[in-house]
């Protein structure tokens, strides 16, 4: 099967050609998308309708071993039965809108926040394939940055002083920029790791590893340290940096959370449904190279 990409974006991200991927099983089609993820960091396919089943094969299929701990996973059960599935939903455990107060609800608020998955332990998120089951009508998107085509926009003084800087990562800290309380055993749990700010991909280009995660730069003061971060933040998410995906039911977006940021758009979401399901890769080495 050839397997095409049409650009979305100047910069990045692309729509594929009509394929079945709960088919795709063959080392050849794998690895063109593969390529195409090196090559836009974010793909759209349309018409995918996966059963969790089938989604988490596919992402196992695609890139080895999943993630388990993408979220607050330590601090809450996910209703889907596997930690491996990211329940991305205003819906509760009887399939009931969440209520305004909930605490599941005021922490997936936390993605409308820029940001990579699972940055803040290790190994990190690589892919993320996420499934759109129901949507709203006015169903707000989804917007990815390119950090690749960020970090080159740097001036060469920016680039040397950041080279070899280290982050801070935790997603107590993300949460607790929006009021979001943890207890001394929760913050424990979630303290987060440290994460080169460049990454340097396979073809030799440079990536800006950022997160709303981010909390502090190794080796600088808090305050120095925040404002470089939040400097870099207000850089790499300027509008020419930025693809916004507006969803179809049966979309998966898979992106790559090594070169691109994403956030989540403000919906009515206390009286308007919305389900999508995410399977995260771990970044490791894939274990076969198909
Ligand atoms: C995610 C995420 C954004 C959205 O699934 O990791 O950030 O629009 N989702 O739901
Ligand atoms: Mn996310």
């Amino acid at each position: 099967m050839t397997l095409a990409f049409n650009p979305l974006h100047p910069l990045f991200a692309a729509e594929a050609s009509t394929i079945d991927l709960r088919a795709v099983r063959d080392a050849a089609t794998l690895a063109a998308i593969r390529a195409g993820m090196d090559r836009y960091g974010v793909l759209v396919f349309r018409d995918q309708p996966f059963t969790d089943e089938e989604q988490l094969d596919f992402a196992q299929r695609f890139d080895g071993k999943l993630h388990t701990q993408t979220s607050q996973a330590v601090l809450v059960k996910s209703r889907l039965g596997t930690e491996a599935l990211s329940d991305i939903s205003n819906v509760g455990p009887n399939g009931e809108i969440l209520p305004p107060n909930d605490r599941r609800r005021m922490g997936s608020l936390a993605n409308r926040l820029w940001h990579t998955d699972a940055s803040f332990v290790n190994p990190p998120g690589r892919y993320s394939l996420l499934s759109a089951r129901v949507l709203p009508a006015a169903s707000p998107n989804t917007e990815f940055a390119c950090m690749r085509a960020a970090y080159d926009a740097l001036d060469a003084e920016m680039k040397k002083t950041i080279e070899h800087l280290k982050v801070h990562h935790s997603i107590a800290y993300s949460r607790e920029t929006l009021g979001f309380e943890f207890t001394p055993e929760e913050k424990e749990k979630l303290k987060g790791v440290a994460q080169p700010l460049v990454r340097t991909m396979k073809d030799g280009r440079r990536s800006l590893y950022l997160a709303a995660h981010a909390s502090s730069v190794i080796g600088m003061s808090l305050a120095e340290g925040r404002l470089l971060i939040r400097e870099l933040m207000e850089h790499a998410t300027q509008p020419c940096f930025v693809y916004s995906h507006a969803w179809r039911e049966r979309d998966l977006v898979i992106w790559d959370n090594r070169t691109t940021m994403h956030r989540a758009r403000p919906f009515d979401d206390v009286k308007l449904r919305r389900e999508l399901r995410r399977t995260t890769t771990l970044d490791i080495e894939p274990a076969t190279v198909a």
